[in-house]
């Protein structure tokens, strides 16, 4: 046959093959409940699932980006938070990739580990894991650590193929489940510390270097479930990269390739009706404009449900949805341009000051958690970073804002301080168990997977887990959702 025809033909054929005999049409309209990363990525998806017949609105109380957020200083952009990539973050690629976006170069600088009175751990190169002194300090733990990380990255990239074979998952523990069995479900219900002395890394490799790593991630100790400590881990191992003009472009480029119905408000709660047999959600918000509320076929939630968000409720459904455990860690950034008092760190000549990262131990002195020499979200071929004598932007996490006195402790004067105040991270604990995907026949929660971890590729890959789950469920393709098996079954599909 000629090549034309057959490609005319191909994708009608595998259209009529993917979908069941009783082909539904779409939904007609979706609500999407946020504009982070999440909800910016689940709507790309669901559109691309779904078709461009499907109307998409998407409410966002804030700015689009959500966490992904930029501040102005001296006329350029500085990312004011959620700043690296892991090298293999493969939805975050296609992205960049599919929105003409280009990733940014890490600048290189030397990093080092503060116990609040020395450095406990000095690097000769940026990747905190990757050094040979690491080797001299702690031997054996290293390596250990290197293969545990590797280890579960390994597994955790099989989502990528089941994803592209269009398998979905209705829960977080099917998830890890077919990810790696039984042993990465547990993974959330025991602490990284816990499993790394098991695997014969030593307690002070652990106080030493796990635990700077996760204050500076996620501003927690090494009590974090074992699954999100990983994943920090290996953030901390590899190569990472960040958006070229800030990784919020990720979010309105996907928004506008979608062209989303994007809408300012907050939303106050969804309720559930019917219409023909078939659910309807409504979806209620508040506006500049006063209050509003308009029918879907089909929302997703991708803004963070727990106990003291109260003014958000869900009603009419039975039995009701409630009771979202679990609390969030407030975090503070503090972008801040000026000079490093390098005295604080042993170094009185600001000249001689190394380090363009340090990260902390878990000294309860200490009132920050990290801190950075930041490069602006655009950098030329000719960027170098400013030298320590210089005025810098440097970014300080801390759990507190921090107070004149701090500020004057770390920086010897400084022209503009700005604060933001984050309910970043999920409060870790081990013991809790994971926040359902499905609410109702329709109605998806896209954010509990926050509680596996905590990054933008994890929400990405948690925004096609839940556009595929949309789909398959409404056509009602049951062999697509919580398959068993899932290795052994796309090595014979292809
Ligand atoms: C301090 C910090 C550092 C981080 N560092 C990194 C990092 O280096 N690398 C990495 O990969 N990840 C990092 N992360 C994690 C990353 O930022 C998040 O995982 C990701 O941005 C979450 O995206 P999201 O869309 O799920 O949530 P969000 O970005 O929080 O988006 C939710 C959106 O919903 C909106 N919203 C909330 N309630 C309502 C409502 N009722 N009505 C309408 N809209 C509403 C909010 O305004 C917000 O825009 C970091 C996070 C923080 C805070
Ligand atoms: C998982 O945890 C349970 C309960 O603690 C335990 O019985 C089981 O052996 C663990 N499984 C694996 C594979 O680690
Ligand atoms: C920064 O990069 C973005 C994305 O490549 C680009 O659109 C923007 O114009 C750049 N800004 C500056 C000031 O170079
Ligand atoms: C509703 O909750 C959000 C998030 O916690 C909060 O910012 C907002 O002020 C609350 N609004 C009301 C009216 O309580
Ligand atoms: C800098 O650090 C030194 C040593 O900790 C401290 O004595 C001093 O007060 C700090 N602040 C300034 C502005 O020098």
């Amino acid at each position: 046959m000629a090549p034309p025809c057959a490609a005319l033909l191909l994708p009608a054929l595998a259209a009529l093959l993917a979908v069941p005999a009783a082909a539904r049409a779409p939904p007609r309209s979706i609500a999407v409940v946020g504009a982070g990363l999440g909800g910016s990525a689940v709507s790309y998806f669901l559109q691309q699932h779904f078709g461009p017949q499907v109307q998409l609105d998407v409410y966002e109380q804030g700015g689009v980006g959500g966490r992904l957020a930029t501040v102005t200083v001296n006329k350029q952009q500085y990312e004011s938070r959620a700043a690296s990539i892991h090298a293999l973050s493969l939805h975050m690629q296609d992205f960049v990739k599919t929105l003409g976006l280009r990733q940014r170069r890490e600048v290189l600088g030397k990093s080092a580990v503060f116990s609040g009175e020395h450095f406990v751990l000095e690097e000769t190169d940026w990747y905190l894991l990757n050094l040979f002194r690491l080797w001299w300090h702690y031997g054996i733990s290293f390596l250990r650590l290197q293969m545990w990380v590797e280890e579960v990255m390994e597994k955790f990239m099989r989502i990528y193929k089941y994803q592209a074979h269009g398998y979905a998952f209705s829960s977080l523990e099917e998830l890890l489940h077919s990810l790696g069995g039984e042993a990465f479900v547990n993974m959330t219900r025991r602490s990284v510390a816990e499993a790394l002395l098991e695997v014969g890394v030593t307690q002070r490799f652990v106080d030493d270097v796990i635990a700077a790593v996760l204050r500076s991630s996620y501003g927690q100790s090494v009590l974090v479930p074992a699954f999100a400590g990983a994943m920090s881990l290996a953030g901390a191992q590899g190569s990472t990269w960040a958006v070229e003009g800030g990784n919020k472009l990720v979010c309105s480029g996907l928004l506008k390739l979608t062209k989303a119905n994007v809408i300012h408000g907050r939303v106050t709660g969804v309720s559930l009706h019917s219409s023909e047999g078939r659910a309807l959600y409504q979806v209620h918000y508040t506006s500049s404009e006063g209050q509003g509320s308009a029918f879907y076929d089909m929302v997703v939630v991708t803004t963070a449900l727990h106990p003291s968000r109260s003014n958000f409720s869900f009603q009419n459904f039975e039995p009701p949805i409630d009771n979202f455990p679990g609390t969030f860690q407030p975090s503070v950034t503090s972008v801040v341009h000026g000079y490093l008092n390098s005295s604080y760190f042993g170094f009185p000549d600001p000249k001689l000051f190394p380090f363009a990262s340090i990260l902390t131990t878990d000294t309860p002195a200490l009132f920050f958690n990290a801190m950075d020499n930041i490069c602006p979200v655009n950098v030329s071929a000719a960027f170098r970073r400013k030298q320590p004598q210089e005025a810098a932007v440097w970014r300080v996490l801390s759990q507190q804002p921090l107070d004149r006195q701090q500020l004057k402790t770390l920086f010897r004067s400084y022209y503009s301080v700005q604060v933001t105040e984050w309910q970043s991270h999920p409060h870790y604990d081990s013991a809790k168990s994971l926040p359902p995907i499905v609410l109702h026949e329709n109605l998806f929660y896209l954010s509990g997977v926050e509680w596996l971890a905590s990054s933008m590729e994890m929400i990405a890959v948690a925004a096609k887990n839940v556009a595929l789950l949309a789909y398959n469920r409404w056509h009602q393709d049951l062999e697509k959702i919580d398959q068993k098996d899932l290795m052994h079954k796309v090595k014979t599909e292809l």
